[in-house]
């Protein structure tokens, strides 16, 4: 039987922590708002968004909701993102991802001031992770070593596989753990041996978009799983990349899905927030 790594509670403990920074950030007069912008109305990304902002709201901070048609042009959003760039009161961007097509998602994240890139997404701020210098970590990766952190997961020394090389989780997720002095592997869909590998790891961490994929050949007994993904199966329960009812039983440590890894992205944006929020 596996440990279940409960995301919602570790999500709601750093909330609390936050808020009572927020409150003591408060007394020595440090305020700020997150700006969030959403383009069109893609219902997941409504949801996001709508969690964001109460998120906010939990942890004390303003936020400023920017709902945007799904015409907007590319010069529009860039000439909002350059007007809240020059407000104080801002300390936080984030622009929901994905966007419509005719908008270019590279140009409005190197648009975003670093110092406002609570998502972590600015090359400067995935250049500075990379080398270990001050900057905004991307939020679910971070996530995902908290985590492993509070949950007693030991990282350094250990075998950490990584199925997914996207910016936003796969290629941050192997700078952090390879700053937590774990040995990294990267897989993604060109990979051969994809099972054999996996069979490898100590720390298995699966972000590769595919319902219920990974089934007990991928993994060795007592490893620990993480699962990134996350879908509506053919009865419409969510569900991850993970085959979680076979997986389970081998794991040492598993995240389930929904309440693993999705309430911690959530709560690393807030730390990124406050840490904003102090620097300014
Ligand atoms: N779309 C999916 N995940 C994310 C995220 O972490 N941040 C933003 N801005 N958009 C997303």
């Amino acid at each position: 039987m596996a440990k279940i790594i409960d995301g919602k509670m570790i999500s709601q403990q750093i909330k609390d922590e936050l808020k009572e920074k927020v409150e003591s950030l408060k007394e020595q007069g440090k305020t700020g708002a997150l700006a969030v912008i959403q383009v069109g109305e893609d219902p997941a990304s409504s949801v996001y968004v709508r969690n964001k902002k109460n998120a906010c709201a939990y942890i004390g901070i303003e936020s400023l909701a920017y709902e945007l048609p799904g015409e907007t042009t590319e010069e529009e959003l860039l000439g909002l993102i350059e007007e809240l760039n020059g407000k104080e009161r801002v300390r936080g961007i984030l622009v929901q991802l994905p966007l419509p097509e005719h908008i270019c998602e590279d140009k409005v994240i190197q648009a975003i001031s670093p110092d406002k890139d609570v998502d972590g997404f600015h090359p400067q701020s995935v250049g500075a992770m990379t080398i270990g210098q001050p900057g905004f970590l991307s939020c679910t990766p971070a996530g995902i070593i908290q985590l492993l952190k509070r949950s007693g997961v030991e990282i350094a020394g250990k075998h950490c596989v990584i199925i997914g090389r996207s910016n936003i989780v796969g290629k941050p997720m192997a700078l952090l753990m390879l700053r937590e002095n774990a040995t990294v592997t990267i897989t993604h869909s060109k990979t051969k041996n994809l099972s054999e590998l996996c069979k490898q790891a100590d720390i298995l961490i699966v972000a590769m978009g595919k319902p219920q994929f990974v089934g007990a050949e991928y993994v060795k007994e007592g490893a620990v799983v993480i699962d990134v993904g996350i879908h509506r199966d053919e009865n419409n329960k969510l569900c991850g990349d993970v085959k979680y009812a076979e997986v389970e039983p081998i794991a040492s440590a598993i995240t389930p899905v929904p309440g693993g890894v999705g309430p911690m992205t959530i709560a690393m944006l807030m730390n990124n927030c406050v840490q904003s929020i102090e620097e300014g």
